[in-house]
């Protein structure tokens, strides 16, 4: 029985932190084994939010990759390449671009609250939302479709777009005949990471994370600063390790001590200092092998420049076969 497909994309706009590990990563690495794996850089859809920052783009595409192998994501399993190498993906983006109302795209959930939160920043002017900015749903079904993709791998706030691509796949079909196949998405276990500062996300912006590459004098600034139970002011005060983030932290790497962190908090036997000198080698410790693989790489960059040339041209193929049988079906294969 041939293998399903899973397809996957992450934009290029920087270093991967923890919570995209712990939200994604991990399972992307359990998943290569079992599917078809493909892994999209999405350099177009993060052009849609940082045209005029290209130089961000580029620089972060390589680092990505990076990151991405030295977590265990395996070229000879998953197919990493980029997107903009596959113009094919441009091209089903204009033909579903007719499949979907503008009302429709406001109303999607996740464009929703990035047009909020855009507005937030940059005051009512209309001008920061573009018709690329609106449209990239479109783009990201084109994404999913040109790959056969089964089953998708995002966080909840991206289920929004899958259910929109779905409905693009039942009109495409319904229209033009049955062509493309549609996607299911596919949660993974902790969808959400807190960050340091307790905050219910971690995220880029809101420097409240750790990343993968960050340097072991990094991690120690971070974690002792950390967010901890506020009610616990003396070294012996009984504190609450629910409301802490250091001990949260400790029981996402995996801590084998956890349960004497538990104990030792809830009896005052433990001072949040010590805690968090302890998760800070614990911490090293986890990100340790990621750190000598990321060197190893950064050492081979000609290695990591074949593996996406070689993504690449496999993903190419999916996407051609794709774009052909689409143009049958839409009646545009004047030569065939
Ligand atoms: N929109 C996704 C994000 O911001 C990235 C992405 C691009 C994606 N293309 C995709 C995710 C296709 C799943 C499938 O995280
Ligand atoms: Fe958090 Fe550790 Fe302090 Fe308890 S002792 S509040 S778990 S840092």
């Amino acid at each position: 029985m041939k293998k399903q497909t899973i397809l996957t994309g992450i934009r290029p706009t920087g270093h991967l932190h923890l919570g995209h590990y712990f939200g994604a990563g991990k399972n992307w690495i359990k998943l290569q084994d079992k599917f078809d794996t493909y892994i999209e850089i999405a350099d177009v859809q993060a052009l849609t939010d940082n045209f005029n920052n290209p130089d961000k783009v580029r620089k972060s595409v390589k680092e990505l990759v990076i990151d991405l192998l030295s977590i265990g994501i395996d070229p000879n399993k998953a197919t990493i390449f980029i997107q903009s190498t596959i113009p094919e993906i441009a091209e089903l983006t204009v033909f579903y671009s007719n499949l979907v109302t503008i009302a429709r795209l406001e109303r999607n959930p996740t464009v929703k609250n990035e047009i909020k939160q855009k507005k937030e920043l940059f005051g009512q002017s209309g001008e920061s939302i573009t018709y690329g900015f609106l449209g990239y749903p479109v783009s990201q079904a084109a994404d999913i479709t040109a790959f056969k993709g089964n089953l998708v791998p995002v966080g909840e706030d991206q289920l929004p777009l899958i259910e929109q691509c779905r409905e693009i796949v039942h009109k495409f079909n319904s229209i033009y005949g049955n062509t493309l196949i549609t996607p299911e998405p596919y949660l993974s276990e902790i969808p959400r990471i807190k960050g340091l500062d307790g905050n219910e996300k971690m995220g880029k912006s809101l420097g409240n994370a750790i990343f993968l590459a960050d340097e072991p004098d990094v991690v120690r600034k971070k974690i002792m600063s950390a967010v901890t139970d506020p009610n616990k002011i003396k070294v012996d005060d009984k504190a609450n390790p629910d409301v802490c983030m250091v001990y949260y932290y400790h029981k996402l790497i995996g801590n084998p001590n956890l349960k004497t962190v538990c104990e030792e908090c809830k009896a005052g036997k433990r001072g949040c200092v010590a805690c968090k000198k302890e998760l800070v080698n614990k911490m090293l410790e986890f990100l340790k092998p990621i750190a000598e693989k990321r060197k190893y790489y950064e050492n081979n960059l000609q290695i990591v420049e074949n593996i996406l040339k070689e993504g690449n041209n496999k993903a190419k193929k999916v996407a051609q076969e794709t774009i052909k049988e689409v143009k049958t079906s839409m009646k545009i294969n004047y030569f065939d």
